[in-house]
């Protein structure tokens, strides 16, 4: 396989967790389609696949229940992370996939030493290969978040456009001040992306504005829309950048990978 990736030794690597703790507000769509966008604009890119539900692991096509090796292999046994780098069938993009294994982690992690730093590790001799490394997060503020924070430059983090968005978010921003205290004092908060914005609704706007007042300029420009195609690529194993290349859903995300580059 390193036939094919990219081994420019010393360009500067952003390694991105998508994080939030709540479940069901698009990290995973957000962590896929913006790898693959990424892709499709030149840049070599790594998603790791940290939720031990797979999401974003199946939402590229690969199996998540037949697989020797999966991050908690890297994270827990020391197996080197290259090892199980896979190929995702878009050029330039790249992920190490999660099985329900992982799931073990989280308690495990708990005795183990360095607990907080594994990801950081293991990601260390693997990241100059890539421009961006995506870590999509689990629905937790556990320890497999804090590994992400840990590894982390940057924190992208996906909200719904829906009620009670913001509620939570402080727990979020005191994890990640504790972490920049003892851990990673360079974490700092990328960009806040709104997904499944509905522009006919009044609600969609009023939660926009909300975040953007809290957030500021964090806030990308890209609101990215709620549409049934990107509810149904994953089902395809595809990205929606493949699955309907030429939709909304497509758009959005290769907007959203313009801004993410443009803020470097
Ligand atoms: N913009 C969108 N439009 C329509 N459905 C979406 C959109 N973003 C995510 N979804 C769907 O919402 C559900 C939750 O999204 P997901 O990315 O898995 O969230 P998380 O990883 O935060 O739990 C999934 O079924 C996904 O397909
Ligand atoms: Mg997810």
């Amino acid at each position: 396989m390193d036939d094919v990736r990219n081994t420019a030794a010393d360009r500067p690597v952003r390694v991105l967790a998508v994080v939030n703790q709540k479940g069901g507000v698009g990290k995973s769509t957000t962590s896929v389609n913006l790898a693959a966008s990424l892709g499709e604009l030149g840049k070599d890119v790594l998603l790791i696949d940290l939720d031990p539900q797979g999401n974003a692991t199946s939402g590229f096509g690969l199996n998540k229940n037949q697989r020797e090796l999966c991050v908690y292999n890297a994270l827990l046994e020391g197996v080197p992370l290259a090892e199980m780098i896979e190929p995702v069938g878009i050029e330039r993009v790249f992920a190490v996939p999660a099985t329900i294994q992982l799931a073990g982690a989280e308690i495990e992690l708990v005795s183990a030493l360095s607990r907080e730093s594994k990801l950081k590790v293991v990601l260390e001799p693997v990241k100059a290969e890539f421009d961006y490394v995506i870590v999509d997060c689990p629905p937790s503020l556990g320890l497999l978040t804090i590994n992400a924070l840990t590894a982390a430059d940057s924190l992208l983090i996906p909200i719904q456009c829906e009620y009670y968005a913001l509620e939570g978010l402080t727990k979020l921003l005191d994890s990640v001040r504790l972490v920049k205290t003892h851990l990673n004092p360079h974490l700092e908060i990328f960009g806040v992306v709104m997904t499944m914005y509905d522009s006919r609704t009044k609600l969609a706007q009023q939660v926009v504005e909300e975040v953007r007042d809290f957030f500021e300029c964090k806030v990308f420009e890209t609101l990215v829309p709620r549409t049934v195609r990107l509810s149904e690529a994953p089902s395809f194993g595809q990205p929606v950048t493949v699955y309907d290349p030429a939709g909304k859903g497509a758009e959005a995300y290769r907007s959203l990978a313009k801004e993410v580059i443009g803020r470097e």
